[in-house]
């Protein structure tokens, strides 16, 4: 079966980076609000990635991170602190995986299935952090949507996914925590997984997710019952 994921916030942890540096000497002022903080950042980041896709006017998702990140800081007046942007930049390049997720991508690939990306992430980014979060191994292919210069949801992202594989969208399961990234993939016509981490019910979007689960083991627990 081919798989493919979704990197940030799927496999790996965009809450990483600020809470990390919160726990370290001289960013005594993320400490009370580094969750904030994480969350106005990858509001923004995935924000400012719709609307320049809709202006047509593409920046790189490290472009759009940077500006994202400056932009929250200045929210919490922390704009002038230096030390805490890079501090959260260099942490970011080389986001930590969630912890279940070496074991089941170790499964899966050992189960015979071929396992492949699709990120948002400019080439660079997406491939400095799935080595660093040393789960690079397990992919055969890390796609990004940099070569079409607009981000998901917009269709023809997925595209690079049927093309580079030769397949249709039906032979595709796609795995994401972003429901709007499920909803674009299932209105492609990706078989669908939503690892809904928090809880939350699913927006009303077009596209559906055709499986909902708390994390990735419990989707890696589906595909060895075998999706129909
Ligand atoms: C990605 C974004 C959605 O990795 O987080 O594509």
């Amino acid at each position: 079966m081919l798989l493919v994921f979704d990197a940030y916030g799927t496999l790996l942890d965009v809450d990483a980076a600020a809470r990390q540096a919160a726990t370290e000497p001289g960013m005594e002022s993320l400490q009370k609000n580094w969750l904030t903080i994480s969350q106005g950042w990858r509001d923004r980041q995935l924000r400012y990635s719709w609307l320049c896709s809709m202006m047509g006017k593409y920046d790189d998702f490290w472009q759009l991170t940077t500006l994202a990140l400056d932009a929250t800081l200045e929210e919490h007046g922390l704009s002038s602190d230096q030390k805490i942007r890079e501090r959260l930049l260099s942490l970011y390049i080389e986001l930590k995986a969630y912890e279940e997720v070496p074991k089941v991508l170790t499964n899966l690939k050992a189960s015979g299935h071929k396992l492949a990306v699709l990120s948002n992430a400019s080439p660079r980014m997406l491939k400095t952090a799935i080595k660093a979060s040393g789960i690079a191994k397990y992919f055969i292919e890390l796609l990004s949507v940099d070569v079409l210069k607009c981000y998901k949801p917009t269709l023809s992202v997925y595209r690079l996914v049927t093309e580079k594989f030769n397949c249709a969208p039906i032979d595709v399961t796609f795995f994401s925590s972003n429901n709007w990234d499920v909803a674009g993939a299932s209105v492609f016509g990706f078989r669908t997984i939503w690892i809904n981490r928090v809880g939350v019910s699913w927006e009303k979007l077009p596209g559906k997710p055709d499986h909902i689960v708390k994390s990735i083991s419990e989707a890696s627990n589906l595909i060895g019952i075998g999706i129909k």
